[in-house]
């Protein structure tokens, strides 16, 4: 009995001593995650990536074409003042703006790069960024066939004095892998990035790369060759060659943060597959096979702030986060029938971890309106909201997520509402989204197939019908007897 009793005793002794000890020992970082500046030189004179005429462009941008250097600019001076000593920042691709191909360069795409490059650098000399290549990097956009060697030696380069080590150079320059060290902490983490281009289905004039694997292979060995991780070198082979990624690593015990252009996710409310489908379903399955070494997916590319679930089933442990922050530029692209696509404003991200585990605790999302700084003369950057005090969740795990999507199941939930609000960069309320958006926003935060996306979406609308109509029905008897009796007749 007083064995048992000591036992008992030891045990919660222990258990408050590992609370305390954790708490003690919290070791929090912040880090920046930054996508899509899109930099239009032309803007306010030809304004080539202006997918709408427009007749008094204003200093900050308008929603119909790219980023201005001024908003650019701006961006970054509002992230040096709020946080100047992040511990690094993740650049998610996508620095040259929208131009038609016939109009452009490969000489202007990388003179885009380096103006962004160079901005970044004036407002964070010492801070470590740790890029990514995304689809508008590329010269033509949208494709690559392996040997873009000048786009290579030249980003290389102009990152040189990030990634440092002269060998990850030359690997850069060779197909752009690269393990740029962590300034501190570094004991903790070890960092690679590539950003090979993925079979991305681009744009008519992209031929299909004629042998897949043979370029996966080719760009892959050298950069994963000396990480001692075994698991993790079996894993980055195949998926840094699939998708522009790079792999943050903590030494032990194995974790890693993914970051890349492109996520392999569905993205709502238009629901497509970014990825030829036999690649898509690849990375997923890797992702989610290894699931339990990912800390967190961040990517960029659809300019709207989303968060999703990469898992193999709704309620199964192999699952990991995944976090889309949104584009700088204000370019509302244009939808299938010709028609704008989604307003939203710019946003930044600042990314709260413990240093210790990787663990993601929360992120700040702050954004501009650059109707207002137009007017204004300047450019007010507030925050839109913190994940953690939003949804009221503790930290940006998966079980986090799950919480919020069972609040979100529920049509008009307020969680629904702010996400909805939240995917266009505005605060809550801004943007009321239809049934069938939400349908989307829910599916496809869960789902990674296109076709039970939508089969997913179509039940959550009739769900949110039928719960009408029984709610209507209580209040009116007859019309729900009718409707009742309607609806067994047709099954
Ligand atoms: C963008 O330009 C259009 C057309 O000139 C104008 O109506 C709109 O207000 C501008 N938007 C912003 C944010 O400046
Ligand atoms: C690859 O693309 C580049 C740039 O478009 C082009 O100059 C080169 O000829 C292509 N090489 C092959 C082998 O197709
Ligand atoms: C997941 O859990 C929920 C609630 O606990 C349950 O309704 C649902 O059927 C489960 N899904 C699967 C695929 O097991
Ligand atoms: C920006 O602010 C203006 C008022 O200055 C407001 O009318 C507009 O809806 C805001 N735009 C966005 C995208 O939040």
């Amino acid at each position: 009995m007083w064995n048992i009793l000591y036992t008992l005793f030891l045990r919660i002794l222990l258990f408050f001593g590992v609370i305390l000890s954790g708490e003690a020992h919290a070791d929090v970082g912040y880090f920046w995650h930054v996508s899509d500046f899109h930099y239009d030189d032309t803007y306010g004179k030809t304004g080539q990536s202006c997918s709408f005429p427009v007749s008094h462009p204003g200093p900050f941008g308008n929603g119909s074409c790219d980023s201005p250097m001024q908003l650019i600019e701006e961006s970054l001076k509002s992230m040096a003042s709020i946080k100047p000593d992040a511990d690094f920042i993740l650049w998610t691709g996508d620095n040259a703006a929208h131009i038609p191909t016939p109009e452009f360069s490969l000489k202007r795409n990388l003179y885009m790069i380096n103006a962004v490059t160079s901005a970044i650098k004036r407002n964070f000399p010492n801070t470590l960024l740790i890029p990514s290549l995304g689809n508008h990097d590329f010269f033509p956009a949208d494709y690559t066939n392996g040997t873009e060697s000048e786009l290579y030696d030249s980003v290389c380069q102009m990152w040189s004095a990030w990634i440092k080590d002269p060998e990850q150079i030359n690997n850069c320059r060779r197909g752009n892998h690269h393990r740029p060290r962590l300034p501190d902490h570094s004991r903790h983490y070890e960092c690679r990035s590539n950003s090979a281009l993925l079979p991305y289905p681009g744009n008519h004039h992209r031929p299909r790369l004629p042998d897949h694997s043979r370029h996966y292979e080719c760009r892959t060995n050298s950069a994963l060759l000396p990480y001692p991780g075994i698991i993790i070198g079996h894993v980055s082979p195949i998926i840094l060659a699939i998708m522009n990624v790079g792999l943050i690593l903590p030494s032990f015990p194995t974790q890693v943060i993914i970051i890349g252009h492109v996520s392999p996710t569905i993205p709502a409310p238009f629901v497509l597959n970014w990825f030829y489908s036999q690649y898509q379903k690849r990375y997923v399955k890797l992702m989610t096979l290894f699931s339990d070494l990912i800390i967190a997916h961040h990517y960029g590319h659809e300019h709207k702030d989303s968060f999703k679930i990469l898992q193999r089933d709704e309620n199964g442990s192999e699952a990991s986060p995944v976090f889309l922050a949104p584009s700088v530029t204000p370019l509302r692209g244009i939808q299938p029938k010709g028609e704008q696509g989604t307003r939203h404003n710019p946003g930044v991200r600042l990314v709260k971890y413990d240093r210790q585990t990787g663990k993601h605790l929360n992120y700040r999302q702050f954004y501009t309106n650059i109707t207002e700084a137009n007017h204004l003369g300047r450019a007010v950057w507030r925050e839109l909201y913190s994940f953690q005090d939003a949804y009221n969740v503790p930290d940006m795990s998966v079980s986090s997520l799950r919480k919020i999507l069972k609040d979100m199941a529920k049509p008009f939930s307020l969680s629904m509402l702010k996400y909805c609000s939240f995917y266009t960069v505005t605060p809550p309320l801004g943007e009321v989204c239809s049934i069938k958006q939400q349908g989307a926003f829910w599916c496809a935060a869960q789902l990674t197939n296109v076709q039970e996306t939508e089969d997913c979406i179509f039940r959550y609308i009739h769900g949110f019908k039928a719960n009408v109509r029984s709610w209507f029905c209580a209040r009116e008897r007859v019309v729900c007897k009718n409707s009742k009796s309607q609806n067994d007749r047709k099954s």
